[in-house]
């Protein structure tokens, strides 16, 4: 994909973001921050049939980290918890175009990640594999 098309999907999903909000009485919450540069990330999932049934984020921060959070719950809503699991990274990566991010970006498109796997396995019990715990 070329880089202005990247672009524009980033942008896209800024400035007209989907699943962006709070819910009512959500079954798993959890929020993080990029230590880098401060922006938060907020996730809240709610389960049926073994199903996400509904994610919203919020957050504050930049276009990349805030475009990565809207597109993960797309990539997320109505899914399996199993189907859930597996997504990482370079499905994140790939989905938002750009599997290069140079490292300091590739912060701000993960943090979402770590947040909504954060919230899963709370939900779940279960503490973060190693391998969603670095957003890097
Ligand atoms: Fe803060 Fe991107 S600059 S998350």
């Amino acid at each position: 994909m070329s880089s202005d098309m990247y672009k524009e999907i980033i942008l896209d999903y800024y400035k007209n973001p989907r699943n962006r909000g709070t819910m009512e009485s959500p079954q798993s919450t959890a929020r993080d921050s990029n230590p880098l540069c401060g922006d938060v990330i907020e996730m809240q999932l709610k389960f049926a049939n073994g199903k996400v049934s509904d994610i919203k984020f919020n957050g504050d921060g930049c276009a990349i980290s805030q475009a990565s959070a809207s597109m993960l719950t797309e990539m997320v809503m109505g899914k399996s918890i199993e189907e859930v699991r597996q997504i990482d990274k370079t499905a994140l990566l790939e989905n938002l175009g750009s599997p290069n991010l140079g490292a300091v970006r590739i912060k701000c498109a993960l943090l979402s990640l770590k947040v909504m796997k954060t919230a899963l396995y709370q939900h779940l019990g279960e503490s973060l594999p190693p391998s969603d715990e670095s957003n890097a």
